[in-house]
């Protein structure tokens, strides 16, 4: 008798099928992905895929970029209530006003969003790249930066750029204590905290390298301490310890948890090893994006990747 993993191998093979997975997938997932990586990792590899599906594991968002940048493939999501706090942060009504109140204002927009508000904007950013975008902005030239606050006030730190900032946040990011991240820290005075720029100011003062996923498992790699405070969600600690299986790694506390010493995304964790084998079997929960939306959705994309080359 074959295993789900076994099973959801073939079926994907029959379909010609790829699975492309985030790190915050639950480790079995991650185990079966063609692909595992960051935000941007994730459009890209997209982008490039030829198979005719694309089993997105992750969550809403980031399935709607793989379908806004790879129409003519099916994109298909385990669970359609897999959703973010940061995009449920902006409703395109509301965010429509708020442009519409600053005309001057050039619009950048974290990934983590709706395709409605990505057509609204003029350039897409993911952590590993908004800087850098931010930085390509000419100087006189006003920036409204949504949803997330808390990676806006990071890059208005970095880059010295005054930006009006949409009121979104990660709830999982805002989950970590900084009294509790003192204490871990006081018993493992050797560690380095690393942090995702999600996270709270409080939290990313504390932090020696701050960075997407994908950077927090290279900067792990590549840095010659053994021990790290990892502040992000819990998941990545699957595919990092594989990349460092000598290090220490320990996940950043939580505020109110007494149950689990780490911080996990409810949204992220609504995909399930069954769900995707029952998502590949039937090909849906299918993602649709209406095809003039998709159109002005992608151009803020397209500008991201351009100048992420
Ligand atoms: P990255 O993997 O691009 O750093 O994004 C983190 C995240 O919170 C995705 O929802
Ligand atoms: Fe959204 Fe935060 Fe979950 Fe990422 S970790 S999907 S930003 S709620």
């Amino acid at each position: 008798m074959k295993n789900l993993k076994e099973r959801i191998l073939e079926l994907k093979k029959e379909k010609n099928a790829v699975i492309l997975a985030h790190y915050y997938q639950e480790a079995d997932i991650q185990d079966i992905a063609d692909y595992v990586g960051d935000s941007l990792g994730l459009s890209q590899e997209a982008m490039k895929v030829d198979a005719d599906i694309i089993l997105f594991a992750g969550v809403h968002f980031m399935a709607e970029t793989a379908k806004i940048l790879n129409p003519t493939k099916k994109v298909i999501l385990p669970d359609l209530k897999a959703g973010c706090s940061l995009a449920e942060s902006c409703p395109p009504d509301l965010f429509k006003q708020f442009i519409d109140q600053h005309p001057d204002h050039i619009v950048i927009t974290y990934v983590n969003c709706s395709a409605e508000i990505k057509a609204l904007s003029d350039i897409v950013c993911t952590s590993s790249n908004a800087v850098k975008i931010v930085e390509s902005v000419l100087k006189d030239r006003p920036i409204i930066f949504a949803p997330d606050k808390n990676l806006g006030k990071y890059i208005i730190e970095k880059t010295g750029r005054e930006m009006l900032l949409w009121d979104g946040s990660c709830v999982v990011h805002e989950a970590f204590s900084l009294d509790k991240l003192i204490e871990v820290h006081k018993l493992h005075p050797d560690a380095t905290i690393i942090a995702h720029p999600e996270s709270e100011t409080h939290i990313l003062k504390t932090a020696s390298y701050i960075g997407s996923t994908a950077g927090m498992i290279e900067y792990v790699k590549t840095n010659s301490n053994n021990k790290f405070i990892v502040a992000t969600e819990a998941g990545i600690l699957h595919k990092m310890q594989q990349e460092v299986p000598e290090k220490i790694l320990i996940p950043a506390p939580a505020k109110d948890d007494n149950t689990c010493a780490c911080s996990e995304c409810a949204y992220m964790k609504m995909n399930s090893l069954q769900k995707v084998y029952d998502c590949l079997l039937n090909e849906t929960p299918e993602i649709v994006v209406p095809e003039n939306i998709r159109k002005k959705a992608l151009l803020p994309i397209e500008r991201m990747l351009e100048l992420s080359k």
